[in-house]
């Protein structure tokens, strides 16, 4: 383990004149459309710490997007990928294949609740991932409309962006995008319940209400495959009402359509869970993985039910950098520790802790409107006092108080008022506590 100090310290004030420096050199080196949440520079980072370049420590509760789900430079992925760098750094997997990259597929194919018999294959990014999740899928049922959905988030390649549902700042004036691409109304429960508490608690009625659009605006005849994030990422962290799932997907299973769960931020142990579909019991014909697999190691993946897989042509999937060995040696090494670590059970805790902090905040203040998530995925939606009416200046205000005190954490949602935490599991209980004391005490001071 790293010697870096697990506590939050401010050496100076945020950003320090080493960090200024650097956003100076950014300006002016930097392409503009590449955003910067904190305003700091890292140096360092280990268990649940991010420490800048002029040494303030920062408790994380972003992970870098949910990246590095079992804690920043975690040690047996160092000594994995330090291990591979020593032996052969790149060969190309379709040119001179090698053991690491099958050894991933072998624990994706054990750990993905798909059905039967599966197969893998890697690729660098999600949104690259999920662009061969579609690929396959068309080759699969020769179809090529997809459904997304409201809220979605699937990345920012042409037809990822597609996929995706936010204009700003994900699309805006980036079109024309990838055709054949539809939109459904997603499962809500907090804004849902504005049309009636049976829409936001009955998961099923939601789901009819999904795909009565998708089949008369689009047909199943016409249609290859829908795709959704079993809880919404980006889009605001929205766990859909019970029996939404498992209703969508019964529809495709009895309508030839191919089901997509994008694990791209839910995956590998983030929500309670090694995948999040197994909150709802359903086994996806497809999913897509990235993020959390492998500690910070650009490495993503695409598993699935054999036949489907299959059924691209030889040399129709792949790419230069698709499963590079020291992404595999860092996937590797990330399994084993989320196994052996115990690190399921450990986001299950985090999420205890959490909800029962944050909802104690809820009940003495009325511009918390949600409390919502699982496992180390948990998020609060604010609202003006006592409505539902989004507060995204006060979620930025927050954001930027939290940021000058020490702490890490990141919005999303698609009305820019979702306060979300994707803490590292190996923060400890202390550090978590003290940033969530860190907000309560930002937020009473923004009343
Ligand atoms: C659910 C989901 N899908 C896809 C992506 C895109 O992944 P990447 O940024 O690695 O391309 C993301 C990234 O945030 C995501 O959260």
């Amino acid at each position: 383990m790293s010697t870096l100090e697990q506590s939050r310290y401010l050496a100076t004030a945020i950003p320090g004149p080493r960090s200024a420096a650097l956003i100076d050199r950014k300006g002016a080196a930097v392409a503009r459309g590449i955003g910067n949440t904190m305003p700091v520079y890292a140096a360092r980072a280990a268990g649940g710490i991010v420490e800048d370049v002029d040494g303030n420590r920062f408790i994380d509760l972003g992970s870098g997007i949910a990246v590095t789900t079992i804690g920043n430079a975690s040690p047996r992925v160092v000594a994995a990928v330090s291990a591979q760098a020593a032996e052969f750094t790149h060969t190309c997997f379709m040119v001179t294949p090698y053991e690491q990259y099958v050894a991933v597929c072998e624990h994706l194919n054990r750990l993905t609740p798909v059905a039967g018999e599966k197969r893998s294959a890697l690729f660098n990014s999600g949104s690259e991932a999920v662009e061969n999740a579609v690929k396959i899928a068309r080759a699969y049922t020769r179809k090529q409309a997809v459904v997304s959905f409201d809220h979605a988030y699937h990345g920012r390649t042409n037809l990822t962006m597609a996929l995706t549902a936010k204009s700003m700042p994900y699309k805006h004036g980036f079109g024309p995008f990838a055709s054949e691409i539809y939109r459904a109304p997603m499962s809500y429960p907090f804004r849902d319940a504005e049309f009636g508490k049976e829409l936001a608690t009955d998961g099923e009625l939601a789901a009819r209400r999904a795909l009565s659009i998708i089949d008369k605006q689009v047909g199943a005849d016409n249609l290859a495959a829908v795709i959704i994030e079993p809880i919404q990422g980006e889009g605001g962290f929205i766990v859909p009402a019970e029996g939404f799932l498992p209703t969508l997907l019964q529809w495709c299973r009895d309508n030839g359509v191919v089901f997509i769960a994008d694990e791209v931020q839910t995956g590998f142990a983030r929500t309670g869970a090694m995948f999040a579909c197994e909150h709802e019991g359903i086994d996806p014909d497809l999913i897509v993985t990235a993020k959390g697999i492998a500690d910070g190691l650009p490495l993503s993946a695409v598993t699935g039910r054999a036949e489907i897989m299959d059924s691209p042509h030889v040399g129709g999937l792949g790419g230069t950098y698709g499963g590079n060995p020291l992404a595999c040696a860092a996937a590797l090494a990330t399994i084993d520790t989320i196994e052996s670590d115990g690190l399921v059970e450990r986001a299950r805790e985090i999420e205890t802790l959490m909800k029962d902090r944050l909802g104690r905040l809820q009940a003495d203040d009325d511009r918390i409107g949600d409390v919502r998530g699982r496992g180390a995925m948990i998020a609060v939606e604010l609202v003006k006092s006592g409505t539902v009416e989004p507060d995204a200046d006060l979620t930025k205000a927050l954001l930027a108080g939290a940021h000058a005190a020490g702490v890490i954490v990141l919005s999303c949602g698609t009305y820019g008022n979702v306060l979300r935490f994707l803490p590292p599991l190996a923060i400890s209980d202390e550090l978590l506590e003290e940033g969530l004391d860190v907000l309560a005490s930002v937020l009473a001071d923004l009343r």
